[in-house]
């Protein structure tokens, strides 16, 4: 096993900077997460940690090698790929097989192997058929299990869950979650999931535009998130943002927005820079938006008129969209208790909970807890 440490890497495809200048450290045995949407340079991080794309700048070690000039076969990595290409003449059993085959392994240790890594990925039935005999969904294990019979230093996976139903997807997680408990083997997962990420990793790496937004242990991510991006891109339904204004009186420090009025608490209204007539964002989570009547009641100082405007019942939980003045608001609510569309409430935020960013540079005023890898 090996810890895998990025040092400034960059990378650029001409004019295009695809990753800009990551540091980050992955530990020995951990399950590290890379998530972030479309473009934001997942797949060129981990393709340069394998060896397929050379780095622009900076500096890629696993172990204690620096492995910039080293080639991929010399890396000790397996990777799977978000477009993975199995053998087609081979069998299943061959395609898994064959990278232990190249490398000698005994033909004992080879058939135990296989047999045991197509058994934990349902796959036993089906080792004699061919690729093109199997779904997408199928092949995808397969391609995952020719990566886990290496039993390699470091797993790179790419998105490999991305080609399964729903049901095969939760499942499979599972199963990986598992197989990590068991080998223990330091492994980079990248997804665009951000369930598959909180549920799966250790430790989580969000990434925007190329750079590393911030680096935590899922509930750290979500309880401080850094910036805007990582509180919106965590967490579904999405963070609720509200514009407004600080205002300073002697009772205190408030938030006041054209739905909202909230009385930060200490917590907050001791941050330096909190000046009157500030512009400031309030990010709260939508289980944080209260509408039970009891304990609306009960948070006077962050309560507000609302009027429901769309309800989305989910069987365990409901969501409400609310309308407060010009701002809109999600709230998670328990699904007995009977709303109605049109129907006006009084609902609150809980400002213990409430989070606060700078409308310019998107970051959070409370220092979070962890920021760098
Ligand atoms: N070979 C290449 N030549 C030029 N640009 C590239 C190349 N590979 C990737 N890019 C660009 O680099 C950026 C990052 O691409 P990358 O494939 O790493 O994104 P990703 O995060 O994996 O996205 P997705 O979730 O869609 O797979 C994109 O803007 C992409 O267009
Ligand atoms: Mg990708």
């Amino acid at each position: 096993m090996a810890r895998v440490e990025l040092r400034h890497v960059t990378k650029r495809f001409g004019p295009v900077e695809a990753v800009r200048d990551v540091d980050l450290r992955v530990e020995d045995g951990e399950f590290m997460v890379l998530v972030g949407p479309s473009g934001c340079g997942k797949s060129t991080l981990l393709r340069m940690i394998a060896g397929l794309e050379e780095a622009s700048e900076g500096e890629i070690w696993i172990g204690d090698r620096l492995v910039n000039e080293l080639p991929p076969k010399d890396r000790d990595v397996a990777m799977v790929f978000q477009n993975y290409a199995l053998y087609p003449h081979m069998n299943v059993y061959e395609n898994m097989a064959f990278g232990l085959r190249m490398r000698k392994v005994p033909r004992q240790q080879i058939d135990r192997r296989v047999r045991e890594v197509a058994e934990s990925l349902g796959l036993a039935e089906l080792l004699q058929r061919r690729p093109r005999e199997l779904s997408g969904g199928q092949r995808q294990r397969v391609a995952l299990g020719r990566a886990i019979v290496r039993e390699p230093q470091v797993f790179l996976m790419d998105e490999p869950l991305s080609n399964l139903d729903a049901q095969l997807r939760v499942q499979t997680r599972t199963e990986l979650i598992r197989l990590h408990q068991r080998l223990g083997t330091t492994t980079i997962y990248v997804t665009h999931d951000q369930v598959e990420a909180m549920t799966m990793g250790n430790r989580i790496a969000v990434l925007h535009h190329g750079r590393v937004q911030q680096v935590a242990t899922p509930v750290e991510l979500y309880d401080h998130p850094a910036n805007m991006f990582v509180a919106g891109f965590i967490g579904s339904p999405q963070m609720n943002f509200v514009r407004g204004r600080i205002e300073r009186d002697e009772e205190g420090v408030r938030f006041r927005s054209s739905g909202l009025d909230v009385r930060l608490p200490a917590r907050l209204a001791e941050l330096p820079g909190l000046r009157h007539g500030r512009e400031m964002v309030l990010g709260v989570r939508p289980e944080h938006v209260l509408t039970e009547p009891e304990r609306v009641a009960a948070l006077a100082g962050s309560a507000f008129q609302a009027v429901v405007e769309v309800i989305e019942p989910l069987g365990a939980e409901s969501y409400l969209h609310l309308a407060a003045g010009d701002d809109r608001l999600t709230a998670r609510t328990r699904p007995d208790l009977r709303y109605r569309v049109g129907e006006p409430l009084r609902a609150a935020v809980e400002p213990e909970r409430v989070h606060l960013f700078d409308p310019d540079s998107q970051e959070a005023l409370a220092p979070p807890v962890a920021r760098a890898a």
